[in-house]
């Protein structure tokens, strides 16, 4: 498989960042709190105990709590640093390195499909939505949480951009042209692929960034935000299920 410049910029990145990504997401307070609101969005829309693919993996944070609840997974990611750090924290999960954009999966192989932070670095999300389609069995469910397009998150790729002129080696800092969705936009890709019963809801207003007592507020108002403002939460979950 050809790997084009822009994926190599992400693959030198998560390469580099491995050993230091679950600082960032599972050791801290914050980190955790943030990241544990996420997957319990996702888990709310595939059912657990089943054969789950996670794609773009990381190091195996959704692979281990997926784990815990009685599923079995397979996680894929393009990074072999973080299959290198997801092997040796999840020895009983089976991890692949490859790009989203080409399952190397037969038909028909999964119950469900999650991915976590990694649909904005897609350059051609409908191929992996084909493809996700085509690994699902029928009946089976795939959710998605990447971040959303509004006023709060429009200004990050500058942040990147000045993070990475300082050279700062920090997870997610780097100019990767991600795209970040609407629910409109995501919801017509789920469409067009062929699933139904397809779902977006908007979710995170407490940012692992926040420092205390503004993360510790921002939490206690989330459910409040991302019933009400929905505009001010900024990442969003899309869901859909496999006819
Ligand atoms: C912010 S991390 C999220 C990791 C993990 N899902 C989690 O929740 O901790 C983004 C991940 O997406 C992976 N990624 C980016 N583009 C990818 C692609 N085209 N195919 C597979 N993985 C990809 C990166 O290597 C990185 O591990």
């Amino acid at each position: 498989m050809k790997t084009t410049k822009h994926a190599s910029r992400v693959i030198a990145h998560y390469d580099d960042v491995a050993d230091q990504y679950d600082q960032r997401y599972d050791h801290r307070d914050r980190g955790r709190l943030y990241y544990d609101h996420i997957c319990e969005q996702i888990k709310t829309e595939i059912p657990d105990k089943e054969d789950l693919l996670d794609i773009g993996c990381g190091t195996g944070l959704f692979a281990g709590r997926y784990f815990q609840s009685g599923g079995r997974v397979t996680g894929i990611d393009i990074s072999s640093g973080m299959i290198r750090r997801a092997v040796a924290n999840h020895p009983y999960a089976f991890f692949v390195i490859g790009n989203a954009e080409h399952l190397p999966f037969s038909d028909e192989s999964f119950g469900a499909v999650a991915s976590l932070l990694a649909f904005s670095y897609l350059q051609n999300p409908e191929k992996m939505l084909a493809d996700v389609y085509r690994v699902l069995r029928p009946g089976g469910s795939v959710a998605l949480c990447t971040l959303g397009k509004n006023l709060l998150t429009s200004g990050v790729p500058a942040v990147y951009r000045v993070g990475e002129q300082l050279k700062l080696k920090r997870v997610g800092v780097g100019r990767f042209n991600e795209h970040y969705y609407t629910e409109d936009e995501l919801k017509e890709l789920f469409s067009k692929t062929g699933f139904l019963s397809i779902k977006t809801k908007k979710c995170s207003f407490a940012h692992l960034n926040l420092v205390n007592p503004i993360f510790s507020f921002a939490r206690m108002v989330e459910p409040f935000i991302e019933q009400r403002i929905p505009q001010l939460a900024y990442n969003v979950v899309a869901s859909g299920k496999k006819p």
